[in-house]
């Protein structure tokens, strides 16, 4: 799930980078929003060709020394705010000439590595997993939510088999103490009886966690759907995601608008049919062999893109009622 890493190394590594470069031809110049800076991979590529723009976002403030950089380098070309990517429209954003809109989904190296975060179970302490701009932590949610509540959130955003059962060991421990990040570990691994040897047996949960106290599902859906009004006609909007519950998001999002039904309310009714996206690939472009030998975690990056045909700013989609079950598990968070 981590991007943007080559481990041996400790360096960042921008997944998919020539991949991206190829589909956004920043040598014609133009404005690119890119909505995860992370460690400024992807900005800095783009900033390299001249007459091109780059509005950075990054939830994570730790991430605006990185941007301290190209702002010294590039000062009239980049802009960086700290911001959720699902706010992209308050950036008032109407009347600019996007080229693209970029999202590079999960957390990079400094992120997973980050002693404060504990976004890992090799972290040690009270749980965490703040990205940044967080209001509960992963603390909150382990020790204060419902059995029920906990078994969803293992269940659909973890895909863990075994939900039930570790939900209703933490709620019998934490009647004894508060649980942090090695209790929690513990009692997964005491608890799980079907062993599989490739992943460490509390990545599914500590995934679970991660996407529900950073509300990834909601925010990859409004990142979406305002990445996808602030665009001109012709405008890219490309994701690069790591686990299926986000590609099985953008896919949907991406094929619903380029269907036959998509339709703006601004489309004069004869061109009601018009599709709003294009999609030139139907399958997700992956990263090459020697991509994956230089950064193994690439492996599992999917990457998604549309093209925007019409010049409409507010369109309909029906995102938000197919994947009204999954918001609705994030949503237990407003008891917190
Ligand atoms: C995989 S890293 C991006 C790496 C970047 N492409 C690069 O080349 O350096 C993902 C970044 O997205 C940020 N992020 C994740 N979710 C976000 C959200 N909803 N809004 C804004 N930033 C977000 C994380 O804080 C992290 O810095």
């Amino acid at each position: 799930m981590c991007a943007t890493i080559i481990p041996e190394k400790h360096m960042h590594y921008p997944v998919l980078l020539n991949e991206i470069v190829s589909i956004i031809s920043p040598q014609y110049g133009g404005t690119f929003i890119d909505c995860t800076f992370g460690q400024g991979g992807y900005s800095s590529k783009i900033l390299g060709y001249s007459n091109t723009k780059v509005i950075a976002l990054d939830r994570d403030k730790d991430t605006l020394k990185e941007s301290l950089y190209l702002k010294k380098n590039f000062e009239n070309r980049f802009i960086y705010k700290n911001l959720k990517f699902s706010q992209l429209n308050n950036l008032k954003l109407k009347n600019e000439n996007i080229k693209a809109v970029i999202f590079d989904l999960g957390y990079s190296f400094t992120q997973i590595k980050d002693k404060k975060k504990r976004l890992s179970f090799d972290a040690k302490g009270e749980l965490n997993m703040k990205m940044g701009l967080n209001d509960f932590s992963a603390s909150d949610v382990i020790n204060r939510l419902d059995e029920k509540e906990l078994e969803k959130i293992f269940k659909f955003f973890g895909e863990e088999k075994e939900s039930k059962k570790i939900a209703s060991r933490i709620v019998r421990e934490r009647k004894k103490k508060p649980i942090n990040t090695e209790n929690l570990v513990k009692i997964i691994k005491t608890t799980k009886k079907i062993k599989n040897n490739k992943i460490h047996s509390a990545t599914k949960i500590f995934q679970a966690l991660r996407i529900f106290v950073n509300k990834e599902i909601t925010e990859l859906i409004y990142g979406l759907i305002n990445a996808t009004k602030v665009l001109k006609e012709d405008g890219i909007i490309i994701v690069v995601s790591f686990h299926s519950i986000e590609d099985k998001i953008v896919k949907y999002f991406f094929k619903s608008l380029s269907e036959e039904k998509s339709v703006s309310r601004y489309m004069p009714k004869t061109d009601s049919k018009k599709n709003l996206l294009t999609i030139i690939e139907k399958k997700p472009i992956l990263p090459s062999q020697k991509e994956i030998k230089k950064n193994p975690p690439s492996r599992s990056a999917k990457l998604r893109y549309a093209i925007k045909k019409h010049n409409f700013y507010d369109f309909e989609t029906d995102i938000l009622e197919k994947f009204k079950y999954l918001i609705d598990i994030e949503n237990y968070s407003k008891k917190l």
